[in-house]
C-alpha cells in the first residue's frame, strides 16, 4: 500500500479543465503501467466554486485538500468574475488554499528547452541552456499584509492601502528553502528586496546575510534590488542561479523569467510548507480565458507542474525526470501548440500533445513497472 497516493484535483475555470484533462490520462497510464496506484478526488477552485458555492474555495474541498498527499491546479480567474468582491473572487480561492495550508515556499523554474530557443524573444545566445529557479514566498508580504482596504476620504476621494510585511522567520525558512535547493543546483543564491526603500527590504536583507554566516555560507549569497533583477534577467540571466524574493517581486519576476523560455505555457510551479504537508502544483500561467474551451493550451507547464508534485510530495524523482525527458522529446520531435509553434514544425490541440507526451513515455520501457 506504500506506492498508493491520493491527488486532489482542482482544475478551476478558463483553460484550467482541459489541461488538467491531460494530467488525467498520464495518471491513468501511470496506473496502469507502474507500481504506483494514484488516486484522485475532485473538487472546485476559483470562479466555479463561486458560482457553485458562493466562495471561491469552500471549508470542505480545503480539507479534502488537507488529507491529501498532493493538490493539483489549473487555473483561476476570468472576466466574468471581474466586478465581484475582493473575497468572492477566484484569486481569493487560490490565496487562502496557500494561506491556510502554510505554502510559503513557491518553487518557479524557468528552463530554456533547446527545442524552444527561438520561442524566446531574447536572441539565442542570450537564453540558451538557461536553468534558473526562483523561490517566491507565498504566504506574506502585501498580499497578506494588514492593514488594508479602501477608506473614503469624503469630496469624492478615496484611499486604497496595502501593507508590506516580513517577519524574521518569515525570511529565514523562504531563505533556508533557497540555500538547501541552491546546493543541489549551481549553488548561487540571489537575493531580491528593496532595501533601499523599504524596511521590510531591509530586514530581509539583514536576515538572510544573517541567515547565510549561521548556516550556509558554502553557497555564494548576491543581493540585488529588485529592478535591477527585473533588468539583469533580460540583460544577463544566465548569472542567475536560484532567486530567493517576497511574494510581489517573485509574482512579477516569475513572469518575466517565465518569457526568457519563450511561453509561459512551459512553466511549471510547486508550492511547498512543512514536512507532511501536500504541496500544490499549478502551471504559472493563467486561466487564459480568450482561449478556453478551443483546444489550443499548452498543457506542458501543467503536466511538468505534476512531475514536480511526484518529486516533491510523493518522493517519485525518477518517475518526474522521465515525465520531463518526455516533453523534452516531444518538443525535440517539433510537436508544438500554438503558443510555441515555429517553422517546419506541427501545430497540436492540447489532448493531441497531451498524448505526444504520453506516448514518448510509453516508449521509455525503463520507467514501466520500475517506478
Ligand atoms: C500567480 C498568480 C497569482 C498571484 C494570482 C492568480 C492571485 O499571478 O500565481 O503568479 O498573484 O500570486
Ligand atoms: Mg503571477
Amino acid at each position: 500500500m506504500s506506492n498508493t497516493y491520493n491527488i486532489m484535483m482542482l482544475p478551476g475555470d478558463g483553460i484550467g479543465p482541459e489541461i488538467m484533462a491531460q494530467v488525467e490520462k498520464l495518471i491513468t497510464w501511470i496506473n496502469d503501467n507502474t507500481d504506483l496506484t494514484l488516486k484522485t478526488e475532485h473538487g472546485l477552485i476559483g470562479g466555479c466554486s463561486t458560482d457553485a458555492h458562493g466562495v471561491p474555495l469552500s471549508d470542505e474541498t480545503l480539507e479534502e485538500c488537507r488529507a491529501s498527499d498532493m493538490i493539483m491546479l489549473g487555473a483561476v480567474g476570468g472576466p466574468k468574475w471581474d466586478g465581484v468582491e475582493y473575497n468572492k473572487r477566484p484569486e481569493a480561492g487560490l490565496l487562502r488554499l496557500r494561506k491556510e495550508l502554510d505554502l510559503f515556499a513557491n518553487l518557479r523554474p524557468a528552463l530554456v528547452f533547446d527545442a524552444l530557443i527561438d520561442a524566446s524573444t531574447l536572441k539565442p545566445e542570450i537564453v540558451r541552456g538557461l536553468d534558473i529557479l526562483i523561490v517566491r514566498e507565498l504566504t506574506g508580504g502585501v498580499y497578506f499584509g494588514e492593514p488594508r482596504g479602501i477608506e473614503d476620504l469624503g469630496n469624492g476621494q478615496r484611499r486604497g492601502y496595502n501593507t508590506q510585511t516580513y517577519t524574521t522567520n518569515e525570511i529565514e525558512r523562504l531563505a533556508r528553502v533557497g540555500f538547501d535547493l541552491a546546493r543541489k543546483r549551481g549553488n548561487k543564491v540571489t537575493s531580491c528586496e528593496k532595501a533601499n526603500v523599504m524596511e521590510s527590504g531591509k530586514l530581509w536583507r539583514e536576515d538572510v546575510t544573517a541567515l547565510h554566516t549561521a548556516e550556509a555560507s558554502d553557497v555564494t549569497l548576491e543581493h540585488m534590488y529588485a529592478d535591477n533583477c527585473a533588468m539583469q534577467l533580460l540583460r544577463n540571466p544566465s548569472q542567475f542561479d536560484v532567486i530567493i524574493t517576497d511574494n510581489l517581486f517573485g509574482d512579477i519576476l516569475s513572469d518575466e523569467a517565465a518569457m526568457l523560455t519563450g511561453s509561459l505555457g512551459m512553466l511549471p510551479s510547486a508550492s511547498l510548507g512543512a514536512d507532511g504537508i501536500p504541496g500544490v502544483y499549478e502551471p504559472v500561467h493563467g486561466s487564459a480565458p480568450d482561449i478556453a474551451g478551443q483546444g489550443k493550451a499548452n498543457p506542458l507547464a501543467t503536466l511538468l507542474s505534476f512531475a514536480m508534485g511526484l518529486r516533491y510530495s510523493l518522493n517519485q524523482g525518477d518517475l518526474a525526470t522521465a515525465i520531463e525527458q518526455a516533453a523534452q522529446n516531444v518538443l525535440n520531435n517539433g510537436t508544438r501548440t500554438a503558443d510555441i509553434i515555429a517553422e517546419g514544425c506541427t501545430q497540436v490541440s492540447t489532448d493531441e500533445m497531451g498524448d505526444a507526451l504520453i506516448d514518448d513515455l510509453a516508449n521509455n520501457s525503463a520507467i514501466k513497472n520500475a517506478a
